[in-house]
């Protein structure tokens, strides 16, 4: 499968972040990752809905949305998103999952889990046959600039056998949290396929976004 970038919004300058997106479009990022924190089940507040929308509306690339929140089929309705996007819900945060699942079906996105790097894959598997990707965090969500968890090549390599078992080959695999240079083509190897980039890698003041762009897709490129 082919490697994508989904570019983490929240690592960008939000001043400047309209000229920010048409770089990342113009240099190949396939999604923008949104972050939406809620303050509960993670400690940090972050992107409310009339961001979102406007970025929504402004319709520069794909939204690659990750829902941090608890109950997340409460406050599904509220974002705006459609069908190019994907949007995620965190397994750890819902006892109606299939309904969470649902209603980002039936608005014609692709449904995806998160899942943190302490909860055991097994959570996932009555859920797959709905996915069209399955977010694995390699860090603890919450904050950017991070180091990646411990255990993190292992699962990924775990989730892409899994879904190669399963003959479930269609679901994308991403992976969040410390996607560095260095990181992400072992990321790459185990079994990764859409990559956010945060700070660890394109949103580095040190050079220009372009310039971090070109060198990700370089050490992610197809193995
Ligand atoms: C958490 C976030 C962060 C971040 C990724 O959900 O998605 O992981 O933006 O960027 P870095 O590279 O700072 O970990
Ligand atoms: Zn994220």
């Amino acid at each position: 499968m082919n490697s994508d970038i989904s570019a983490s919004i929240m690592c960008a300058d939000p001043l400047h972040m309209e000229r920010d997106l048409y770089i990342l479009r113009d240099n190949g990022v396939a999604y923008l990752h949104c972050d939406v924190m809620d303050g509960h089940f993670v400690p940090n507040l972050m992107l409310g809905t009339p961001t979102l929308k406007a970025v929504k509306q402004a319709d520069i690339l794909p939204l690659d949305l990750h829902l941090m929140v608890e109950e997340p089929e409460k406050v599904l309705d509220w974002f705006a998103f459609g069908e190019k996007d994907l949007v995620s819900v965190h397994v750890e945060t819902t006892k109606n999952m299939e309904m969470a699942l649902e209603m980002i079906r039936r608005r014609g996105a692709t449904p995806a889990i998160a899942i943190n790097p302490t909860t055991p894959l097994e959570s996932v598997i009555p859920f797959l046959p709905e996915l069209g990707m399955l977010l694995v965090m390699t860090v603890q969500p919450g904050f950017a600039g991070q180091t990646m968890s411990p255990d993190s090549l292992r699962k990924i390599a775990e989730a892409r056998r899994m879904l190669d078992e399963k003959g479930l080959t269609n679901i994308r695999l991403e992976v969040d949290g410390n996607c560095s240079f260095e990181n992400a083509p072992k990321m790459r190897a185990a079994g990764a396929d859409v990559f956010v980039a945060g700070t660890s890698s394109i949103f580095n003041p040190s050079f220009p976004l372009a310039e971090g762009i070109r060198r990700f897709r370089q050490v992610i490129k197809n193995a």
